[in-house]
């Protein structure tokens, strides 16, 4: 189910056409002129992966594919809802809200679902197109773009008065409770705080964040897409969620200053790792995981500081081995595309990226050996994995915004 085809080097400059003019133009043929186009971006994290509902850190950025909205408000409390690329459509009660089985629609519906939990329960319906170039199920987050976008435009047409943040925040709880994801908060936070060439350096307990610059004209960030689909409703996702949760209470029998993961120490873990494998072998390795993966974060961070990126993709490899061996969210192919990339002169790192069992890798790759890089993997991606090859080199752009 992709939302466009992809040439096997699918540089952004080269994407079909002007995307918001496609959705604004949708919209006048089936409802006139919108009030409001907005662009929500997808999003790709350099380092700290499944450590976002541990209340760890991440480092998220927004980037420069994106689904685009046009909208206008109704006065009554119905939504008409059209996927450009699906050729779908929906129309909707809200005062009769319920899980849908058109399944892109659950994303926008919980946003309305979830604003109603938290007593905004008469903002009006809308009229509303949308479409766009991330690539669906690939873990570039198109899930959270939905919901963010959505969410950005009834703020502004109904004057919500919501920051950022706290869209941020609805947008994770609509998907943790309307969706059924026990995701974290990194996905919408990185949408709707990108900024272009700085990444985000976010604390997802506090929400503190700083925007960290990613400008160096040398080194690009690529992504091979794996084509192997999996959504995070079907995977294991929320399973890794509950064996942090069962991990927890564990660490916190001994450190009762343990409230997530995000408090433990290396050490910690190491000292009950009996008592977890007597739960479950499978824990030791899980926490192991989280816990490491957030010390490769903060050290990420310090490296990008130093300017020494050489470093920064030696913990992409080191994350990358934590999430197929321990953690176990990687699938083969993400494997045989990352281990490959590990090797081309010139990467400086690359891992699997976002939820797992599918997706894309992250690379980290020498502008002087992206020709190299791209032709390896068109090899890998055709005698290892029997593919044609999808990659994307990604620019790290700005969060939503309104389109003039
Ligand atoms: C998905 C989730 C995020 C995060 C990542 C893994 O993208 O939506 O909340 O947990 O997986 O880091």
């Amino acid at each position: 189910m992709e939302l466009q085809a992809h040439s096997p080097w699918n540089h952004p400059s080269m994407a079909a056409g002007d995307q918001p003019g496609r959705i604004r133009e949708a919209f006048r043929r089936h409802f006139g002129e919108p009030s409001l186009v907005v662009r929500s971006p997808g999003r790709v994290n350099l380092i700290g992966e499944h450590t976002d509902y541990n209340l760890g850190f991440a480092l998220p950025g927004a980037v420069d594919r994106a689904i685009w909205f046009a909208v206008s408000p109704r006065r009554d409390r119905f939504c008409r809802f059209c996927s450009v690329d699906l050729n779908d459509s929906l129309i909707v009660n809200l005062d009769k809200l319920s899980r849908s089985e058109t399944r892109w629609a659950n994303y926008l519906l919980g946003i309305y679902a979830q604003l109603a939990a938290e007593g905004k329960n008469a903002v009006p319906g809308v009229d509303c197109t949308f479409g766009g170039d991330i690539p669906i199920a690939s873990g570039m987050s198109s899930s959270a773009a939905l919901e963010c976008g959505l969410a950005f435009a009834l703020n502004t047409l109904f004057g919500l008065r919501m920051d950022p943040v706290a869209l941020a925040g609805l947008c994770q709880r609509a998907e943790n409770r309307f969706v059924g994801v026990d995701c974290g908060i990194m996905d919408p936070f990185a949408a709707l705080l990108g900024r272009k060439d700085h990444l985000i350096r976010l604390d997802c307990r506090t929400h503190d964040f700083e925007h960290v610059p990613f400008t160096r004209p040398d080194i690009r960030i690529v992504l091979c897409d794996s084509q192997v689909q999996r959504s995070l409703w079907n995977s294991e996702y929320n399973v890794r969620h509950a064996e942090c949760e069962v991990g927890v209470t564990v660490l916190a029998e001994a450190y009762p200053e343990v409230w997530s993961l995000r408090d433990a120490t290396p050490d910690m873990v190491e000292a009950v790792r009996d008592h977890l494998d007597r739960m479950d072998h499978l824990l030791y390795r899980r926490c192991r995981y989280v816990v490491g993966e957030n010390r490769r974060v903060l050290e990420a961070c310090e490296a990008l500081q130093r300017d020494d990126l050489k470093t920064v993709g030696a913990l992409m490899n080191a994350t990358h081995a934590g999430l197929r061996d321990d953690y176990e969210v990687s699938c083969p192919e993400l494997d045989i595309l990352a281990e490959a990339a590990m090797d081309v002169p010139g990467v400086l790192g690359s891992r699997m990226m976002g939820g797992g069992f599918g997706g894309c890798t992250i690379n980290l790759v020498e502008e002087t050996a992206l020709d190299r890089f791209r032709e390896t993997m068109a090899a890998v991606f055709r005698d290892r994995l029997g593919k044609s090859p999808v990659m994307h080199i990604c620019c790290i752009d700005d969060g939503t915004t309104e389109e003039t």
